[in-house]
């Protein structure tokens, strides 16, 4: 063979290489061509039209997309068709039922759809059908799921409808572009280039969020900027609106409680004072102006230095109802957080929300909504659900959960967050007897509520595949998936997203979803086992930090959470001690309250137990704790070598990038597991059980590690 033939061989060895290479841009919306011919030529079969007699710019998405995805895994294109065919896929409208001599069928929602087999005009076709244009995008998208996960299409008959109505995504994005605890690049916003340049990004972001029912994302960092709030930005901002307003996206923004004076020139921002009620009911008709479907605002405040309703001697609910009355005429919401704690007040930091918002349930507007997160204390590897939960019959609640994952290793860990979503989703706040799940006071089906909402803060940034890690986008995936749908289970979800983005086959598949369920346990048990939390290093929270002590903020140091010392470990909030466990209904308190019935992943949250304290299955307290510290460890050695033996069924660049992340949350993990077992063990004074290894370093050496630049602060 000749030197020119070779170089020309190998030259399209590279390319096609490349070509085939996954760099995980397209997410789950990664269509690739179905290799098993008798399914691909079954779907050909019965894709051979699109048709839509109602048009809009959502629809036209929707068929859009239709085709898009057939060409790729088909190779076959969909076709538009002016008239019904055997084998079309006829989008609806409810509007058009009766011009079809289709019998009217009831949606819970206007953006439920359905998806199923049917005899139009005496043709066989699969009809997606919603009252809205967004419901028949949101069908379109199932539809195509359901070819990526190969489920047969002859007789098929799917009925959704989102259980909650705000599904929204949380940006902590500055405007410079930086992103609060992002992980995965900078803001995806150019506010720079913005409002001209619009970013192909952004219509891929919306494509993301339509195609698992996320319909509504606030742009800016709760921690926020009242510049975003002038007029020059108000246009960036719509820029982003109007691309994002055919994927069925509404806009929001962070409300800087303080903007009257910092970008309104008044003297003061006192909810009660009539001048700035008036700046906000100007601002808000200013923002609808340029912005007709704005959602509405997310507010933090008085909370970490944030200003607030409080500066001025009025509570949350004033300063809640002054932002709503400016936007109900308009129909926009205040999402209203809980987050709030102080280190001047002497009370465990747990209870705070709840003593400030329980005394307030009833006095909030229609249009707000108190934004809770999942737990009391901060997005930790595992908390009890949020006391909150049940306690304001009167007043709209919704769940702010955390997709990034500041406490849980950042974008080089891997946890599959679903199984932590539901189990604060699924949780019994028993507050109308059993049953009363927090979802259904999410959903606001459990006080009747009138607007439901649900947050996730998001692991979004401008990385080549958006989440940095790439199995991370998983939890983007899961938080869309279980907003729409709670009743899922993580398996489902991850099986699903597993099929859709890495297209494994057979045994593959099952080994990546179990790779994915492992994942948020072992994260719990080498970081923070047995109800331990708040034991990250100081500011940046990566890595162990068990010895933080002695900064400015008690309630931000670990000492505060686990309390070793000779005597034993945990924090004691039973009736003994801060009496947290009586914020929960008396069923639950009760349990929370003796050690006896306590959940054993709870233990340490709420008692405080000497370290020869005999665990359920009779190990002493500080062996049973040791061992789960390295059952963590040994369970990111098994998630390593399961992931190592997928090579050949995974994209190959995928997975070296897994690979090498395996290798580093192995490190991790043994670091995490060391610094926490020799720190706890000084006041333990107890050997290590026979048959672990030995720390290879002593604690010094775990104290003195420092991580420079870590991302996100
Ligand atoms: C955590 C996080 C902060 C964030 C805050 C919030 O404390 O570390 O960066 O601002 O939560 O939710 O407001």
């Amino acid at each position: 063979m000749s030197k020119k033939l070779l170089f020309f061989i190998n030259l399209f060895v590279c390319l096609s290489c490349l070509a085939f290479a996954d760099n995980g841009y397209n997410l789950w919306l990664n269509y690739k061509l179905i290799t098993d011919v008798s399914v691909a030529n079954d779907y050909k079969k019965q894709l051979v039209n699109v048709y839509a007699p109602y048009q809009s710019e959502t629809v036209g998405i929707a068929q859009s997309e239709l085709k898009r995805a057939t060409k790729a895994l088909l190779n076959q294109e969909i076709k538009q068709s002016q008239t019904i065919e055997n084998n079309s896929i006829v989008l609806l409208k409810t509007d058009d039922f009766a011009r079809y001599s289709l019998t009217p069928r009831t949606f819970e929602k206007p953006d439920a759809f359905a998806i199923e087999r049917k005899n139009l005009q005496n043709k066989s076709v699969i009809l997606v059908s919603s009252p809205s244009a967004i419901g028949l995008l949101y069908g379109s998208f199932k539809l195509i799921q359901t070819l990526g996960i190969g489920e047969k299409l002859d007789n098929i008959n799917i009925y959704e409808s989102p259980k909650i109505q705000h599904r929204i995504l949380n940006h902590w994005d500055n405007l410079d572009r930086t992103v609060e605890r992002g992980y995965a690049g900078f803001s995806l916003w150019d506010w720079q280039r913005l409002p001209k340049y619009i970013d192909q990004r952004y219509i891929d972001y919306a494509r993301a969020n339509a195609s698992i029912g996320i319909n509504g994302t606030v742009l800016t960092n709760v921690n926020s900027n009242a510049l975003i709030l002038t007029k020059e930005w108000l246009q960036k901002v719509k820029a982003l609106a109007d691309t994002f307003r055919p994927y069925g996206i509404q806009v929001y923004l962070t409300a800087r409680f303080s903007a009257p004076i910092e970008i309104g020139k008044l003297k003061t921002a006192d909810p009660l004072n009539a001048d700035v009620q008036l700046w906000w009911k100007n601002k808000a008709d200013e923002i609808y102006k340029v912005i007709p479907d704005f959602g509405g605002f997310l507010v933090k405040a008085n909370s970490e230095g944030q200003p607030g309703p409080q500066d001025y001697g009025r509570n949350h609910a004033d300063g809640a109802n002054m932002l709503a009355k400016a936007l109900a005429p308009h129909g926009g919401i205040v999402m209203w957080r809980a987050f709030v704690y102080s280190n001047e007040v002497p009370e465990d930091r747990a209870k705070q929300a709840y003593n400030e918002f329980k005394p307030l349930d009833g006095k909030f507007d229609d249009n707000v909504i108190v934004q809770v997160k999942n737990g009391a204390i901060d997005f930790q590897p595992r908390e009890p659900f949020h006391p909150l939960f049940g306690a304001l019959p009167k007043t709209n609640t919704m769940a702010e959960l955390q997709i990034t994952q500041e406490y849980l290793g950042m974008a080089t860990n891997l946890a599959y967050l679903a199984p932590l979503f539901k189990e604060c989703l699924d949780a019994d706040t028993y507050a109308k007897g059993k049953n009363s799940t927090v979802a259904k006071v999410v959903d606001g089906s459990l006080f009747n509520h009138k607007i439901s909402a649900i947050a996730g803060v998001s692991n979004i940034g401008n990385d080549m595949n958006w989440c940095g890690h790439p199995l991370a986008q998983s939890n983007w995936y899961a938080f869309g998936k279980l907003a729409w749908n709670y009743g899922l289970t993580s398996e489902q979800i991850a099986r699903e997203w597993t099929k859709l983005t890495l297209h494994t086959n057979g045994n593959s598949t099952q080994e990546v979803v179990d790779i994915l369920i492992k994942s948020r346990e072992a994260v719990v048990n080498y970081m923070t086992p047995l109800g331990l939390h708040h034991l990250m290093g100081w500011d940046h929270h990566y890595g162990p930090g068990p010895w933080i002590a002695n900064k400015p903020r008690a309630d931000w140091t670990s000492v505060y959470y686990h309390k070793a010392d000779k005597n034993g470990i945990g924090f004691n909030r039973t009736r003994s001690g801060s009496k947290a466990v009586d914020q929960y209904h008396p069923k639950l308190a009760n349990e929370f309250n003796s050690v006896k019935t306590c959940p054993q992943e709870y233990l340490l949250w709420f008692h405080h137990l000497p370290w020869n304290y005999k665990l359920k299955n009779g190990e002493t307290l500080w062996n049973g704790l040791v061992k789960k510290y390295y059952q963590g460890a040994d369970e990111v050695k098994e998630m390593q070598n399961a992931w190592n033996a997928l090579h050949a069924e995974i994209d190959p660049e995928i997975h070296r990038s897994v690979k090498q992340l395996f290798s580093i949350q192995l490190d991790d993990a043994i670091m995490w597991r060391n610094a926490c077992v020799l720190y706890f063990q000084q006041f333990s004074e107890q050997p290590i059980p026979a048959g672990l290894e030995k720390p290879e370093h002593d604690l010094k050496y775990y104290e003195n590690l420092e991580f420079k630049y870590v991302p996100g602060i």
